[in-house]
């Protein structure tokens, strides 16, 4: 099939990639001329430093015959004569703390299309074509996107609700290998070219298929992202702040009573100081406004919301209040701005507002690392007298007075082997429990650490 991606983001390439994979003949098209260029150079690196997700660079040098990424809207326009889909991959962030989607990237490039499908071989639009809601949008959006592409005159055509569910960081593998498709449809024409473009998950024996209705798949969307929330902020919430109450609860170990519970299940129980990236927020928000408007009471949804943004702030509370630390003049050390590990996406990460606060505390330095993602970090905070940032964790956390942890990168497990020949002992504050393996070693040695998930441990005054 002849598919079109609209937006080259995390959800458009790697969908593309792994359609191209499929067999199928791939056009990317975005806005953004660098982003096309890195992810259409053919180049490792390069790509690896646009969107960094495991295997995508090997998916797409390796299917490069079958995958193009433009920037020039004319190649959109004559793949379109004979194009059997339209995938729509626009980014639909949250405008300002309303929780409605800001949908005007979608309607944009959806008018612009309109235009271009209008034209298609020669005003005939003999082909029918498929345009497929990729991206998360609100439950009656296959309706909306319907009547803008009638009103344009378009003829000829289908609008299918298919929302992604990749998780950054796994996207290529989990594309490859999904638990689930979901196609919601209005008629039995969509559904059939749908099973083709998913021909390869569709005879899938792993792979559940769905076929339901638009608001369907769209509501089922929004729902999964918010029950997944509601797993984690009762996770930081409730379990963590229990065992950060109690002496002798190891999260560890509670974790693992509630684990083995197949009822409970193990997704969403570590702990950690914020649950950050472009999706559960954002889509929670989303529900809230929609059953807000509808008149609908969303206090529990409002709820999961506030749990999180409690457990940042009650997480960077905990050093004046129990280890009496004064950030003010303070050299302090953030590990992490990934908004998780393996990926370098920093929309709402932790580290963002780590940052704003370390500010506001009129702290004397912030020296920053991130394995993967200061690209994005430093356009949005520049260097400068008090931001630093360093090539690896071993420089950055040299002579300051606290570490913040703020992202699972593996590597930081590692930082016993560094923190125990250091000099200084700074104030540890691990929002990942990541060194949870060396807390009783390191306060040995002298460190007082604020771990999410753990009472305030006291270094032993000998060594300090
Ligand atoms: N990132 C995820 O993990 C994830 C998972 C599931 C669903 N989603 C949803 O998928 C959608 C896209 O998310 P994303 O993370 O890929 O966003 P993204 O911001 O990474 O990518 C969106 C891309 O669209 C491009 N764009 C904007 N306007 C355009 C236009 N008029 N024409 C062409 N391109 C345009 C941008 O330049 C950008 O490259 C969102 O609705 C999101 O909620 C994201």
């Amino acid at each position: 099939m002849k598919l079109i991606y609209i937006g080259a983001g995390f959800v458009g390439t790697c969908s593309a990639a792994v359609a191209a994979d499929s067999g199928h003949d791939v056009l990317v098209y975005d806005i953004d001329q660098t982003k096309i260029d890195k992810l259409g150079s053919g180049d490792y690196n390069q790509i690896q430093s646009c969107l960094f997700e495991e295997g995508l660079a090997d998916l797409l040098i390796r299917n490069k015959e079958r995958i193009k990424f433009t920037f020039d809207y004319n190649l959109v326009e004559s793949f379109l004569n004979d194009g059997d889909a339209v995938f729509m991959c626009l980014p639909t962030p949250e405008i300002a703390e309303t929780g409605e989607s800001n949908l005007s990237y979608y309607f944009t490039a959806a008018e612009k299309l309109a235009e271009s499908l209008v034209k298609r071989n020669q005003g005939k639009q003999e082909k029918y074509i498929v345009i497929i809601n990729k991206s998360t949008v609100p439950v009656d959006m296959v309706n909306k996107t319907e009547e803008l592409l009638n009103k344009a005159g378009v003829n000829n055509f289908g609008v299918v609700s298919n929302p992604e569910f990749l998780v950054e960081g796994k996207a290529i593998s989990g594309s490859l290998k999904p638990d689930r498709i979901v196609v919601g449809a209005n008629s039995q024409k969509d559904f059939e070219v749908m099973r083709v473009v998913y021909q390869r998950f569709f005879s899938s024996p792993t792979v559940e298929y769905l076929e339901v209705s638009p608001e369907e798949a769209a509501a089922g969307k929004l729902l999964a992202n918010f029950v997944l929330f509601n797993k984690l902020a009762v996770c930081f919430d409730v379990v963590g702040r229990t065992c950060e109450t109690f002496d002798n609860v190891k999260f560890e170990n509670v974790r693992k009573i509630l684990t083995s519970d197949k009822r409970i299940g193990s997704w969403g129980l570590y702990d950690s100081l914020y649950a950050g990236g472009s999706c559960l927020i954002k889509d929670s928000r989303s529900l809230l406004h929609q059953l807000k408007s509808a008149g609908q009471k969303v206090d529990l949804v409002d709820e999961i919301y506030s749990a999180n943004h409690r457990q940042l702030q009650t997480f960077l509370d905990r050093a004046e209040k129990e280890a009496n630390f004064n950030w003010g003049d303070k050299v302090v050390t953030l590990l992490g701005t990934a908004f998780k590990r393996d990926t370098n996406d920093i929309r709402n990460s932790a580290s963002i507002k780590i940052v704003k606060f370390l500010l506001e505390k009129k702290v004397k330095q912030i020296n920053i690392f991130d394995p993967a993602a200061l690209g994005w970090f430093k356009e949005l905070f520049p260097e400068s007298e008090v931001i630093k940032y360093y090539d690896n964790e071993t420089v950055a956390i040299d002579k300051s007075d606290a570490i913040i942890i703020a992202t699972d990168w593996p590597q930081f497990r590692e930082l016993d082997k560094v923190l125990v020949v250091l000099g200084k002992k700074p104030l540890i504050m691990d929002g990942r429990r990541i060194l949870s393996h060396q807390y009783k070693e390191l306060g040995e040695i002298g460190y007082d650490i604020i771990a999410v998930g753990s009472p305030f441990l006291e270094g032993k005054k000998v060594g300090k």
